[in-house]
């Protein structure tokens, strides 16, 4: 099953990278292929325009500034499930994609107890174990992977309400706008970490790349699985710069 999946994902891989490229400079590493920016951008448009579209149905003051951006109400409605569906549809294709690299171990567990520091950004830089994603990269997949089903499921049921009973319409309605809830937090804390709270993260969803001082310090054993240095004396070796920079300057003032 995971050897098939592995090939389509070889195979879909090798397709988009006929269609973009990436070009991997001095001192950078690959981190995002085409295929993995492509599926996160198409996931991430028809997330927003369900998450817009769904807001507007669900509340009357948020309704006239929002159901003018799809033509009108009627519109709005019409249009909100198939967003809903094509975002079930790529994000199913980048579930194949990630959910070996989102696999849950004791590393991420341990993660998990140091959030307070990781959110302080006491440390700077990450312990060894963390490796390609963390434990908070982790959540927030399982999280959309189990909101997704869960929009599906619910959707339908809202949608051919005349297939089911009275009350499973109702509680679709409540399982449904609670998971849009939690996505919508979900996103924010999302675009947050992956602009301004980790400088040189959203590059690599533009053109896949990223430093080699971004992965030692923010994922050191994907780093090195992937050079085969050691991300501890990557460290010690800039830092060992820097005072020497500072003495240099020091001495001459
Ligand atoms: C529109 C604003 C968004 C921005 C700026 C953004 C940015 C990013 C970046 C830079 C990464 C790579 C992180 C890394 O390599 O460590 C990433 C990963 C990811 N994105 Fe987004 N993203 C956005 C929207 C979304 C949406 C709407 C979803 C799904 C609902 C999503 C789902 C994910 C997932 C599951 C990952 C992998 C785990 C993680 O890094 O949290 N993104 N995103």
């Amino acid at each position: 099953m995971s050897d098939a999946i592995e090939r389509f994902d070889e195979r879909a891989r090798r397709a988009a990278d006929r269609v973009g490229e990436t070009v991997v400079r001095r001192g950078e590493l690959l981190r995002h292929p085409v295929y993995t920016r492509m599926l996160h951008w198409l996931v991430a448009i028809f997330f927003v325009l369900a998450l817009l579209s769904g807001f507007a149905i669900y509340s009357p003051w948020l309704f006239r500034w929002l159901a003018p951006l799809f033509g009108g109400g009627p519109r709005t409605r019409a249009f909100h499930p198939w967003f809903g569906l094509l975002f079930t549809f790529f994000f199913f294709f980048q579930f194949l994609n990630w959910f070996v690299p989102m696999t849950w171990g004791e590393a991420d567990r341990r993660w998990l107890r140091r959030i307070k520091e990781y959110t302080s950004n006491r440390h700077g830089v990450e312990p060894e174990e963390v490796g390609f994603f963390n434990g908070g990269q982790k959540i927030y997949f399982w999280a959309i992977a189990v909101s997704a089903l869960l929009f599906l499921v619910t959707g339908l049921l809202m949608w051919f309400d005349n297939l089911s009973g009275r009350w499973v319409v109702v509680v679709s309605y409540v399982i449904h706008d609670l998971a849009a809830l939690v996505m919508l937090a979900g996103f924010i804390i999302h675009v947050y970490e992956g602009t301004s709270h980790q400088p040189g993260t959203f590059h690599s969803m533009i053109d896949g790349t990223v430093t080699e001082r971004w992965a030692w310090t923010h994922h050191p054993g994907w780093y090195r699985a992937v050079t085969g240095r050691d991300p501890r004396e990557a460290y010690e070796r800039v830092k060992q710069r820097q005072v020497e920079r500072d003495a240099r300057e020091n001495s001459r003032t």
